[in-house]
């Protein structure tokens, strides 16, 4: 009932939309809106709206390196990489949470519809926003949008826009906890049943009109310090990283079919795997000092108890790679959306956002 409000008041605004659109000129790297799906990594506030059952994160200390140290739900000591690459993309304001929308005006540049927990499997997370629901929200939004400003004007602002899409490690990671170790063969039997899932949900937006889309890429999940915590000397498991290594190459060359498939599907596949091997070969380069344990948290590497408002947690958060037990800090998610923004072939395939978004 309160989307249907939502939906009327769309209406009054979708106009300026448009205008804003016809605004920004061709060949500049950015973008009139930036639509965001996916889990804990990119939420910028969704779950703050559901049931206490959900995964929060709107509780101090998160966001102590907000502004105004607000813990906005982000699952981080401040801004994701969603945010920075939000802003490069010519945005003022990082796309707001879908559940947080009181009227059309805020999401007229974009609109986050990402929910920590959830994944490509609508069986992934509990009590969260499926990754299916968050595209039938978008559909929500496209079908107002069309209604407003007729089919075609829709259809040529969306095609300009950049989807911005982050899934797969919460799927990935409920597997291998019944896996583990596991060995090759059904590693890729893994891979063979989310990924196709996967490929759907980009399919469903590119018919809802999306043709930009940046795909983020799992993280290498033996290396967070949940999982780190139980190995000697607080090492990455390789076991563990061998899965999402595994997916993310298929990711890669899924997309590649993609683009085969689908007539003007564009991608820049931000591969956030890379990025964090090459952060942690290279740490003093970008001034991290400790890799492996969390920065809020308790017990062995901050990593036995999660962060809460009662944890303990550092003051050089520069210097940390890890916020809390599976989530990078505010340093790292800056850096992965530079190198993912400007950065070579090696941590943007087959282009960079900025690229993309030129293209
Ligand atoms: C999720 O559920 C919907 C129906 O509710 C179904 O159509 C879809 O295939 C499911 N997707 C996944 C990935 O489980
Ligand atoms: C992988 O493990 C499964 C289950 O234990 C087994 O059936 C299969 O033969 C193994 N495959 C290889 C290549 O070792
Ligand atoms: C935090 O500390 C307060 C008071 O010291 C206590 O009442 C509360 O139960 C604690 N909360 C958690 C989550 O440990």
């Amino acid at each position: 009932m309160e989307k249907l409000q939502k939906a009327a008041t769309l209406f009054l605004f979708l106009s300026l939309i448009s205008f804003l659109a016809n605004l920004s000129t061709a060949a500049a790297a950015t973008s009139p809106a930036v639509f965001v799906f996916g889990d804990s990594t990119v939420d910028a506030g969704n779950n703050n709206f559901l049931p206490s059952d959900a995964p929060k994160a709107n509780f101090p200390p998160y966001g102590v390196d907000y502004p105004r140290r607000i813990p906005t739900g982000r699952f981080g000591n401040g801004f994701l990489s969603v945010d920075f690459v939000a802003k490069a993309a010519g945005l003022r304001r990082s796309p707001p949470p879908f559940l947080s929308l009181s009227n059309a005006v805020q999401g007229r540049r974009g609109v986050n519809f990402a929910s920590a927990g959830s994944g490509v499997f609508n069986t992934t997370g509990r009590y969260v926003v499926t990754m299916t629901q968050q595209i039938k929200d978008f559909s929500t939004f496209a079908g107002n949008l069309a209604a407003a400003k007729g089919a075609r004007s829709a259809a040529v602002f969306l095609s300009k826009s950049l989807f911005y899409v982050s899934v797969g490690s919460n799927d990935l990671f409920a597997f291998s906890t019944v896996l583990i170790p596991g060995n090759s063969t059904q590693k890729d039997e893994i891979v063979a049943a989310v990924l196709p899932q996967f490929a759907d949900q980009l399919r469903s937006l590119y018919h809802l009109g999306a043709r930009k889309f940046a795909v983020v890429g799992t993280a290498q999940l033996g290396c967070v310090p949940f999982v780190r915590r139980r190995f000697p000397g607080g090492a990455c498991s390789p076991d563990l990283n061998d899965l999402p290594l595994r997916y993310k190459t298929a990711t890669r060359a899924l997309l590649g079919h993609l683009a085969i498939e689908l007539e003007g599907f564009r991608y820049s596949f931000s591969d956030f795997f890379e990025i964090m091997s090459h952060i942690q070969s290279d740490p003093q380069k970008y001034g991290f000092t400790e890799l492996a344990a969390a920065c809020c948290g308790s017990g062995r590497l901050n990593a036995e108890g999660p962060c809460t408002p009662n944890s303990t947690y550092c003051g050089n958060r520069n210097q940390y790679f890890f916020w809390d037990e599976t989530h990078p800090t505010q340093e790292v998610y800056r850096l992965a959306a530079r190198l993912s923004f400007y950065g070579p072939r090696q941590f943007a395939y087959p282009v960079n956002i900025h690229s993309l978004l030129k293209s």
